[in-house]
C-alpha cells in the first residue's frame, strides 16, 4: 500500500467505526460499561517500541475507547446541556482535519480566514447583535468570558486614562465588578484568571428564578466609585432564567458601566421568534458569550 492508499484504507475504518458507533443509539447505555480500572488495561497496552499497522491503530483505539464512551452524541441524550452533534457537523469535522489548516491568520489559511468572517456576519444576524460587534471561537464559554472579560478590564481602566497594557495590573485602580449571586461557576474562575478575588466580588441579590434584581444592583453600583463591570445571565443553568437586560443596560449607562453577558445557551433565544422577548434589551450590552454546543 502507498501513502495515499493506505490514508484511504485507514479513513475509511474510521469512518466505519464512526457510523457503527452513531447507528447503536438508543441501545448503547448512557453510563459507560467500564470502570476506570478496564479502561486503564485496554488502553495501556504499553508504550510501543515501533510504528503499528494503521489499520490496528484504528482498531484498537476503538476496542479501548468505545466500553468508555458517554452517549451524549445521541439525540436522546438530554443530561447537562450540552446537546449532540450533528452529523453534517461531525463530517465537516473530518474534511477540516484532513485539509489540517493553520487557522490562526489569513495568509497561512485563506480560506479559515474567510469563512470564520462570514460565519460571524451569520451569527451577529441570527442573534440580533450589532453587525459591528467583533467576534471569536474559543473552546467554550468559559474562555469566551475570559476573553470577553478581559476586553471589559482594559476599557473600564483606559476610561479613566490607565492604559492596562502598559501599567499592568499591579497598582491599578480598582474595578468593581458586579454579578448575581448565582453567576455560572465558570465566570468566577475567569474572573479569578483576570485578577479578580472572590472576595473584590459584588454580588448582587437574585429572585427564587436566580434573576438579578435591578433594584439591588442600582443601589450598589451608585455605592460604588471607579471603573465598573456588570456581569449579567441569559439562561440560568438550573432555572433557565434571563436576567432584566433592560434594566442592567439602562443602569449601566448611567454608571458608565460596561455589561457582559453570560448567554451561554440562553442567548440562542434571541434566534426563536417566540423566545426572543426574555433577552429584550440584550443587545445593548457590551459583550456577549454563547455556545455552539449548547444550541
Ligand atoms: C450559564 C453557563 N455559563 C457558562 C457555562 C460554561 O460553558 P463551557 O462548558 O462551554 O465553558 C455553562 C455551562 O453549562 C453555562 O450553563
Amino acid at each position: 500500500m502507498n501513502a495515499q492508499e493506505e490514508f484511504q484504507a485507514v479513513l475509511q475504518a474510521a469512518v466505519q467505526q464512526a457510523v457503527q458507533w452513531r447507528n447503536e443509539g438508543p441501545s448503547i447505555p448512557a453510563i459507560p460499561p467500564a470502570s476506570a480500572a478496564q479502561l486503564r488495561e485496554l488502553f495501556d497496552i504499553g508504550l510501543p517500541e515501533n510504528g503499528r499497522d494503521p489499520l490496528k491503530v484504528i482498531q484498537s483505539l476503538a476496542d479501548a475507547a468505545v466500553p468508555g464512551l458517554v452517549s451524549n452524541t445521541h439525540s436522546n441524550f438530554f443530561a447537562w446541556v450540552m446537546g449532540s452533534s450533528d452529523p453534517l457537523g461531525v463530517a465537516a469535522d473530518v474534511l477540516t482535519s484532513a485539509w489540517g489548516q493553520n487557522s490562526g491568520m489569513y495568509q497561512t489559511a485563506p480560506s479559515s480566514a474567510i469563512c470564520e468572517e462570514i460565519v460571524s456576519k451569520w451569527l451577529l444576524e441570527l442573534l440580533s447583535l450589532p453587525p459591528s460587534c467583533s467576534m471569536a471561537f474559543t473552546s467554550g464559554a468559559t474562555m469566551a468570558s475570559f476573553i470577553c472579560l478581559a476586553a471589559a478590564r482594559s476599557e473600564v481602566l483606559a476610561r479613566i486614562d490607565y492604559d492596562l497594557e502598559q501599567e499592568g495590573l499591579t497598582g491599578a485602580p480598582a474595578i468593581g465588578v458586579f454579578l448575581g449571586e448565582q453567576a455560572h461557576a465558570t465566570i468566577l474562575a475567569g474572573l479569578r484568571y483576570l485578577g479578580f478575588g472572590s472576595k473584590q466580588l459584588i454580588k448582587i441579590a437574585v429572585d427564587d428564578q436566580g434573576r438579578m434584581l435591578a433594584n439591588d444592583l442600582e443601589a450598589k453600583i451608585t455605592a460604588f466609585s471607579g471603573p465598573k463591570i456588570i456581569i449579567a445571565q441569559a439562561g440560568h443553568i438550573n432555572s433557565g432564567a434571563f436576567d432584566p437586560f433592560e434594566e442592567i443596560c439602562l443602569i449601566a449607562r448611567i454608571h458608565d458601566a460596561w455589561v457582559h453577558v453570560d448567554g451561554a445557551f440562553g442567548l440562542w433565544a434571541q434566534a426563536v421568534p417566540k423566545l426572543k422577548s426574555l433577552c429584550k434589551g440584550v443587545e445593548q450590552a457590551d459583550s456577549w458569550t454563547v455556545d455552539g454546543h449548547k444550541w
